[in-house]
């Protein structure tokens, strides 16, 4: 998978040890994100999803990537390729600058990243909101993905399952 064609505006890399005070200054300005979706960012939650993998999957299927406008780091993408199915790509997790949001920038690394993932030979990309967070359903709503399935009541909170074909 060639991460720097995952956009033609930014410059997308993956996210590495280094980078967390920075990805952890994105997350934190975030607040609403973690009230639906607690515990509340640290330092230390970052490191460990930058090596969480679903049961099965192995961490060369996983592209934790950020996008650079410049120096400046403006959003987080957490992707799983080949999941649930082969032909499935999985965002695990996506999150833009506060201070950059309303402006199209999500809806169009989404767009592009549908592209990239056609190319690639994906058919679906599939991911899951916490039951209730209005702008992450209004915004995977927006770009294309429907709800399925019955919600998932895990132990803090339920979520709602979404897909959408390429
Ligand atoms: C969801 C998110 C990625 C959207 O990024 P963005 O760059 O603002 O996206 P766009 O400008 O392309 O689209 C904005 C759309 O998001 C939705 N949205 C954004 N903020 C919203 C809010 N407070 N309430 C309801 N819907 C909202 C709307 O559908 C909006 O479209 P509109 O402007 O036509 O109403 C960004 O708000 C974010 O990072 N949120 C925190 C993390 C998160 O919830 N991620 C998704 C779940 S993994």
């Amino acid at each position: 998978m060639d991460i720097a064609g995952f956009s033609k505006n930014y410059v997308v890399r993956k996210l590495q040890h280094d980078d967390i005070p920075v990805i952890y200054n994105l997350c934190s300005k975030n607040k609403m994100y973690y009230d639906y979706c607690p515990p509340y960012v640290t330092e230390q939650s970052i490191e460990s999803d930058m090596k969480a993998v679903p049961f099965g999957k192995n961490i060369s299927d996983k592209f934790y990537v950020g996008y650079y406008d410049g120096d400046k780091l403006i959003a987080v993408l957490d992707l799983i390729r080949k999941y649930p199915s082969p032909q499935t790509a999985y965002i695990g997790f996506f999150m833009v600058d506060a201070d950059l949001q309303k402006q199209g920038i999500g809806s169009d690394i989404i767009a592009q990243l549908s592209a990239v993932l056609v190319n690639d030979g994906f058919s679906t990309i599939q991911l899951a909101w916490v039951d209730g967070n209005p702008q992450a359903e209004a915004f995977w709503i927006k770009n294309g993905f429907a709800k399925f399935g019955d919600v998932c009541e895990l132990e803090k909170y339920s979520v709602i399952r979404a897909k959408k074909t390429l």
